[in-house]
C-alpha cells in the first residue's frame, strides 16, 4: 500500500521467511513498501501473484539509489547480511537485518558500527523478544517475582530444513540465546557447547549449549533437527518461582509456579509442627493476543520515527551472534569452556 507521508520501505529476499515480513509491512499503515527484491524470478512471480501492487526488481541497486526508501529489510541468507547491510547503511538507509545479524562476530560488530556511525537504526530480527509471553516473563523476572534468577533451559527441536546454509546452533539456538539475553538482562562469561552431525553430512545437527553467568546462574539450551517432535519450551527459574513457556500449547502459554511449601526446611529440634511438603500453585498468566512478527515489524518503525534504540538492536545482535560463535568453537574444541569478552 502506498500511504501519503509514511516511511518508504524495501524488503530484499521472498524466500521462506521474506513473504511473512512482506505481509506485515504492507499491512501497516504508516510505511508503504516501495519494493521487493529477489534474484530469483520464481520467488519474485510468487511475490507478484500475492501482492500485485508491490513493484518487483531482481537488482538491489535500484532500491538503494531510490529516495523515497527510507529503511531496507533483509530476509536473505545469512552469509549476505554483512555487505547487503553495510551497502544498505552507505546509502542512507536504515536496515532490519534478519536473525542472526551476521555469519561472524566481526561482521555483525562491523554493521553495529555503521549504523552508529551512520545515524540509522539497525534492528534484528529477534522476534521472540517481541512474543507476549517472553515480554510477560521479562518483566516478571526483571519485578523481581521469582526472587534471584538461578537457571534457565530450554528446548528448540524438531526435523531438519531440507536445506540449510547454517549448523542447527545458528538456526535455532539463536532465538533461545536472544530470549535468555533479554530476559537475564545480563550477558554470559563463557559458553561450553556439546553437538554432533549425525544425520547430516557437513552440520552440527543436534547441540546442547551451557552458559555461565558472573553471578553463577546459568542456561542450557538444547536444539536439534532430529526429533519428529516439534518442541518450543523454555522455563526459568527463580528463589522464588518458576516461570513455563510452552509456545506449542494452543492456550496457557506462560505459566507461573510459585515455590510451593516445606515445612521441613529450617525445622528446630524443639518444633512440633506437622511436617509436609507443598508443590508450586500453577497459574496461567495472561498475555495479550498480539503477533511477534506484526510488533516487531511496527517497533522498527518506531525506532526510524522516534530515533528510539531497538528492543532488539545492534547491540543485542552483536551479543547473540557471539555467543553462537562460542559455542561451535567450544563443539569444535572437544566441548572447552570459551571465555566471552564483555
Ligand atoms: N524470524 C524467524 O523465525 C525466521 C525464520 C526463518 C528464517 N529466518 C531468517 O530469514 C533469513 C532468510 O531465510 P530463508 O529461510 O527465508 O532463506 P531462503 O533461502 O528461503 O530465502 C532467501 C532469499 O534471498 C534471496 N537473495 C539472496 N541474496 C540476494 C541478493 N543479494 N539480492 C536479492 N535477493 C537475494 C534468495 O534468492 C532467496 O529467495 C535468514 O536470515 C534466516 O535466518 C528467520
Amino acid at each position: 500500500m502506498i500511504h501519503q507521508n509514511s516511511l518508504g520501505l524495501a524488503l530484499v529476499g521472498a524466500g521462506y521467511w521474506g513473504p511473512n515480513l512482506i505481509r506485515n509491512f504492507n499491512s501497516l499503515e504508516d510505511c508503504s513498501v516501495h519494493w521487493v527484491c529477489d534474484k530469483k524470478p520464481g520467488r519474485l512471480q510468487f511475490i507478484r501473484e500475492r501482492f500485485p501492487e508491490i513493484p518487483l526488481t531482481d537488482d538491489f541497486e535500484v532500491v538503494l539509489s531510490d529516495p523515497r526508501v527510507d529503511a531496507v529489510v533483509l530476509a536473505t541468507p545469512v552469509s549476505t547480511h554483512r555487505n547487503l547491510a553495510l551497502r544498505a547503511i552507505e546509502a542512507g538507509k536504515h536496515v532490519f537485518v534478519e536473525k542472526p545479524l551476521a555469519d561472524t562476530t566481526v561482521h555483525a560488530q562491523e554493521i553495529a558500527d555503521a549504523g552508529r556511525a551512520a545515524r540509522r537504526v539497525v534492528a534484528v530480527g529477534h522476534i521472540f523478544v517481541y512474543n507476549p509471553a517472553i515480554v510477560r516473563m521479562r518483566e516478571l523476572a526483571q519485578a523481581g517475582t521469582l526472587g534471584k534468577l538461578c537457571y534457565a533451559e530450554s528446548s528448540r527441536v524438531n526435523l531438519g530444513p531440507p536445506a540449510s546454509e547454517v549448523n542447527v546452533i545458528w538456526d535455532l539456538a539463536v532465538h533461545d540465546i536472544a530470549i535468555l539475553l533479554d530476559v537475564w538482562n545480563q550477558k554470559p562469561v563463557a559458553v561450553t557447547a556439546f553437538g554432533n552431525r549425525y544425520l547430516h553430512p557437513q552440520l552440527l545437527d543436534a547441540a546442547f549449549l551451557h552458559l555461565h553467568f558472573a553471578d553463577g546462574s546459568m542456561s542450557q539450551h538444547h536444539v536439534s533437527w532430529l526429533s519428529p517432535d516439534k518442541v518450543r519450551r523454555f522455563f526459568v527459574a527463580g528463589s522464588e518461582g518458576s516461570l513455563h513457556f510452552d509456545d506449542m500449547r494452543a492456550q496457557d502459554k506462560l505459566r507461573h509456579i510459585d515455590q510451593g511449601q516445606d515445612t521441613r526446611i529450617g525445622l528446630s529440634d524443639n518444633e512440633s509442627k506437622e511436617l509436609f511438603y507443598k508443590p508450586g500453585e500453577i497459574k496461567n498468566v495472561p498475555l495479550p493476543a498480539e503477533e511477534p512478527l506484526r510488533a516487531e515489524c511496527a517497533h522498527f518503525l518506531e525506532c526510524i520515527r522516534t530515533g528510539k534504540t531497538p528492543r532488539a538492536g545492534a547491540e543485542e545482535g552483536v551479543a547473540v551472534v557471539q555467543i553462537l560463535e562460542a559455542a561451535c568453537a567450544s563443539v569444535e574444541n572437544n566441548s572447552a569452556r570459551i571465555a566471552l569478552s564483555g
